[in-house]
């Protein structure tokens, strides 16, 4: 009998940088002693206005890069909250968005995929000398092959071009390319121009939103995708 054939059934991954391998929110820990009982508050004000600057900015066709998002929508956030902090305590928060932490099985389940052979990237909207920056402190930058920054483009996610700029960085046909995201909105720009995408539900009350678009799977951990992707290869 002859030997099945040895069928590919690596692909390329892009994974989403802020809640999917860090966790901004982790910033209302050092905010605790800065705003107090405000602290988770900010910190998802922040996050979600840092967002919606980068959605704008998009719509607009004004780039601006993520850093700038980032320190605007710090600005905004204390201003919406009335508590406005000295310019040392910002310079410490922003500088804490280089340092945030991984979400504990981050680290083994990229190396995990990397022996599989899958060929990993950061994807993300954020500016290439930060994400590196940020993923060299968090010790994964050496199993990524590549950071891909929408900063190449002058646009952000979900712009339909930056997920084909992915596609094309790593070779891969777009339907032989993964987005592994926690942000639902992101899966779906994903989807919409024909990527695969991996749906990371990290909180079991996330809301995906109901587009008529699905992801082609869903996990709680990076870890589950090891297994996943190992059984679509049988
Ligand atoms: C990222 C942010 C937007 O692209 O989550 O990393």
């Amino acid at each position: 009998m002859e030997d099945v054939e040895d069928v590919d059934k690596t692909y390329a991954l892009g994974f989403d940088v802020y809640g999917t391998l860090v966790d901004p929110l982790a910033l209302a820990e050092p905010l605790r002693a800065l705003v107090g009982e405000q602290a988770v508050r900010f910190a998802e004000l922040w996050r979600s206005k840092q967002l919606e600057y980068s959605f704008r900015r998009g719509l607009m066709r004004r780039y601006a890069d993520f850093d700038v998002c980032t320190r605007q929508a710090l600005r905004y956030t204390q201003q919406a909250l009335r508590c406005e902090l000295p310019e040392s305590d910002q310079g410490r928060l922003l500088e804490a968005y280089l340092y945030l932490p991984l979400f504990p099985e981050v680290a083994a389940s990229l190396a995990a995929l990397k022996t599989q052979g899958h060929r990993l990237a950061a994807f993300t909207n954020g500016v290439e000398t930060s994400i590196r920056a940020l993923l060299a402190n968090a010790g994964v930058l050496p199993q990524l092959e590549d950071v891909i920054s929408v900063d190449d483009l002058r646009t952000f996610k979900p712009d339909p071009a930056v997920y084909a700029h992915l596609a094309r960085r790593t070779g891969r046909a777009p339907g032989e390319t993964w987005l592994v995201s926690s942000n639902a909105w992101d899966v779906i720009g994903a989807k919409a121009a024909g990527l695969r995408a991996v749906w990371v539900r990290r909180q079991p009350d996330a809301v995906f939103d109901p587009w008529d678009v699905e992801p082609d799977v869903v996990v709680s951990r990076l870890d589950e995708l090891p297994a996943w992707f190992a059984s679509q290869s049988g």
